[in-house]
């Protein structure tokens, strides 16, 4: 039995509005760990110093939100590959000598997310396509790769952004342009919005489905709301949908496995305690 006080919490600015310390404490007391996880708004200009602040406090890590998701990389003593690769971290874990490694777990919250609502789905399965070409868009394109997909569509407002992903991650990538959105819908197994359209008080994504096979799964990284404009539209032309809180509940995971010590299960009490809060 641990009985060590654990503290670990999460670096943003601003950060009130995060939820990971509800799904961290939630686990705390479901597994009868004694520990707790914290909110840590930290101003850019102080990232190095609070950074450093983890060893100086003893705590056992913590997570790196918007917007020092990149900058923070370059206190690290290591850096996870599949982080390096992504350019960002989002999670912290303190070694017992005190180093700190750099993790970006997002990718991996995505394709559990994914696994989860869809258990038969393979990355290979058809053309996958990504709209958007920011932080998350990366991760997710980067862990798409790694399953395996072979043919991923990327499309961007800004579409110089979306070619510099493409020529960075290589073969199996084709950059469309934002104005063919609707053709770019047609055959395919998967579609994934990582833009901001569709957030609450944004305005809804502008594409239109009707090219899109229904069997195709419809994807969000958004979780507020629950159901997108874009998912709303899908379910009702009959596509599987997956929304945008399995892959913020699947990232914590193994953040909280490397502090706790225990691989964590994402619940529905855990789902329901987290949608309470939205
Ligand atoms: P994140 O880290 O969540 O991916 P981001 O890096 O700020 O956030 O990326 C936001 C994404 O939403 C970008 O792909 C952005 O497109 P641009 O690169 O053209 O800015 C996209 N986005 C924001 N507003 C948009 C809009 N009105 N229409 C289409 N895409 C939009």
């Amino acid at each position: 039995m641990q009985n060590q006080f654990i503290m670990a919490g999460v670096m943003g600015w601003p950060v009130a509005h995060s939820r990971s310390p509800a799904i961290h404490n939630h686990w705390i007391q479901h597994y009868g760990l004694t520990g707790a996880y914290g909110l840590f708004p930290v101003k850019p200009q102080e990232l190095e110093t609070a950074i450093r602040g983890l060893q100086a406090l003893g705590l056992a890590g913590c997570n790196i939100t918007i917007p020092h998701k990149v900058e923070a990389m370059k206190f690290m003593d290591w850096v996870d590959p599949l982080a390096q690769r992504m350019g960002a971290i989002n999670t912290i874990v303190r070694q017992p000598d005190g180093a700190l490694h750099g993790f970006n777990n997002d990718g991996f919250g995505y394709i559990q997310s994914l696994r989860e609502e869809q258990p038969t789905w393979r990355a290979d399965t058809g053309p996958i396509v990504i709209l958007g070409a920011g932080g998350a868009s990366r991760a997710i394109l980067l862990s798409l790769m790694d399953e395996g997909a072979t043919e991923v569509r990327l499309l961007n407002r800004t579409r110089s952004k979306a070619d510099a992903l493409a020529e960075e991650f290589g073969s199996g990538v084709t950059v469309v342009d934002w104005s063919e959105r609707q053709n770019a819908l047609s055959g395919a197994a998967l579609l994934i919005n990582t833009t901001s359209q569709g957030m609450h008080g944004q305005s809804s994504l502008d594409i239109d489905l009707a090219q899109l096979p229904i069997s195709a799964v419809v994807s969000d990284a958004i979780y507020i709301p629950l159901e997108t404009p874009l998912l709303a539209r899908a379910r009702l032309r009959g596509n599987p949908t997956v929304n945008g809180l399995g892959m913020l509940l699947h990232q914590a995971r193994p953040a909280f496995q490397a502090w706790f010590g225990v691989m964590p299960e994402v619940t529905p009490a855990l789902r329901q305690a987290i949608i309470a809060t939205l």
